[in-house]
C-alpha cells in the first residue's frame, strides 16, 4: 500500500515535469499555453512558483512519453493521468488544456486541474483529476503548499475559489491564500486551515453563486472555532479580475473596507432578503441564533448577540434566551 502510494507520488511528478518543460519548450506549448498566462498577467516567476504546464492537443502525447520512461498504463490509469474506453484504447486525460498542479502540503504533486483555453459550451472549462489513493479532493485546498509559511507568519488565510484567484494574489504579493476549488468547505479543509492559523477571510466571487455558497461552509467554520469573516467583490469580479484592475494595495484597503465577520455578512443578507416582511423577519432571528450558537467560546458568543441585536433591532436578552431555547430542544 505504501509502495503504491510512493509510486503514484512518482508518476505525479513525472506528469507534473512533462507538463511544464512542455509549456516551456516545446513550439505547441509555448505559442498556446505560455501565451494565454501571459495573456493574463502571469509572470515567469508566477508559472514557475506554480509549475503551471500545458498538455499537447493529441490523444497520447503524455502515454506515449511515460512509456517511453518505463511508467506502466496501469499505473497512469491510477494516478488518474489516463483514461481507457471500452474497447481498451487508452488516451491522455487532459488534452489541449493548460495545467494546474495540485501540490499537498508537503508541496508533492497529487492531481491536477486542467483549464480550456478557449470558452466552448460543450467542453467545461476546468477538468480535475478523479479521486485516488493519493487525492481527496475533500481534503485539500489549492495553494496549501505555496501559502503555508505566509499564513502562519500573518496569522490569517484568505480562502478564495479558484486556483486563478490565488495565483494572482501569490503575484500580487498576498501570498496567504487558498482555494476551495469550487465546491463547498468541508471540515477536512478547515481543519488544514486551523494547523496555521484561527483566522479566515472567505473571499467568494461576487455573484449569487459565491455568496450562496460563502453562506454554506460558514456555520462549520465558525464551530471549529475559527474567526471568520467575509469580503465580497463588485458583481463579476472574483479575487483575481479584481487585483489585476486595482492593484495590490487598493485590494488590500478594499478588503479592509469591505470585510464584515460571518455573523453580520449572514444577517446583511438575510435582511435583504427579507424585506419588511415580519414573517420572514422571524425566520432570520432563528437562523442567525443558530449560526451564533455555533460558536464554542462564550464570551465571543456574547459579542455577537450584542452586536447581532442591534443590527436586527431586537432585544439581546430574546436572543439569548432563544437561543438556550433552542440548544435546551436539540438535547
Ligand atoms: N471549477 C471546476 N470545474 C468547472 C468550473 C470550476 O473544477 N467546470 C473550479 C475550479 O477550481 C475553478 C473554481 O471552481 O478555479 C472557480 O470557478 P470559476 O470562478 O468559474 O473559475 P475561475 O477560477 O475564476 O477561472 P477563470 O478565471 O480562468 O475563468
Ligand atoms: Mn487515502
Ligand atoms: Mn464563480
Ligand atoms: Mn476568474
Ligand atoms: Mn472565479
Amino acid at each position: 500500500k505504501q509502495n503504491e502510494r510512493e509510486s503514484l507520488f512518482i508518476v505525479l511528478n513525472f506528469a507534473k515535469d512533462y507538463y511544464h518543460s512542455h509549456l516551456l519548450t516545446s513550439e505547441e506549448g509555448h505559442s498556446i499555453g505560455l501565451s494565454y498566462f501571459r495573456e493574463r498577467g502571469f509572470l515567469d516567476n508566477t508559472v514557475q512558483a506554480f509549475e503551471l504546464g500545458y498538455s499537447s492537443d493529441q490523444w497520447d502525447a503524455l502515454l506515449q512519453e511515460a512509456g517511453r520512461r518505463g511508467y506502466r498504463p496501469e499505473l497512469l490509469e491510477k494516478a488518474g493521468l489516463v483514461l481507457s474506453k471500452e474497447g481498451g484504447k487508452t488516451y491522455d486525460r487532459f488534452r489541449g488544456r493548460v495545467i494546474f498542479p495540485i501540490h499537498n502540503v508537503s508541496g508533492r504533486v497529487i492531481a491536477f486541474g486542467a483549464r480550456i483555453l478557449k470558452t466552448d459550451k460543450n467542453q467545461p472549462k476546468y477538468l480535475n483529476s478523479p479521486e485516488t489513493e493519493v487525492y481527496h479532493k475533500s481534503q485539500v485546498l489549492y495553494g496549501i503548499f505555496q501559502a503555508k509559511n505566509a499564513i502562519r507568519q500573518e496569522d490569517i488565510c484568505y480562502l478564495t475559489e479558484g486556483y486563478t484567484d490565488v495565483i494572482s494574489l501569490h503575484q500580487a504579493g498576498i501570498k496567504n491564500v487558498v482555494a476551495s476549488s469550487g465546491t463547498s468547505l468541508t471540515i477536512e479543509q478547515i481543519r488544514l486551515i486551523s494547523r496555521f492559523t484561527q483566522n479566515v477571510t472567505i473571499l467568494y466571487d461576487g455573484d449569487a453563486a459565491g455568496i450562496k455558497a460563502a453562506l454554506r461552509g460558514l456555520d462549520m467554520v465558525l464551530e471549529e472555532g475559527l474567526n471568520v469573516s467575509v469580503a465580497t467583490f463588485p458583481d463579476g469580479d472574483d479575487p483575481d479580475s479584481y487585483v489585476r484592475k486595482v492593484g495590490a494595495e487598493a485590494f488590500r484597503s478594499y478588503l479592509s473596507r469591505h470585510s464584515n465577520d460571518f455573523i453580520t455578512f449572514k444577517t446583511d443578507i438575510l435582511l435583504k432578503d427579507a424585506g419588511d416582511n415580519p414573517f420572514k423577519r422571524a425566520e432570520i432571528i432563528s437562523e442567525v441564533i443558530q449560526s451564533i450558537s455555533k460558536i464554542p467560546d462564550p464570551i465571543k458568543r456574547q459579542v455577537f448577540f450584542q452586536k447581532t441585536a442591534r443590527q436586527l433591532q431586537v432585544d439581546e436578552q430574546t436572543l439569548i434566551s432563544e437561543s438556550n431555547r433552542m440548544l435546551l430542544n436539540q438535547q
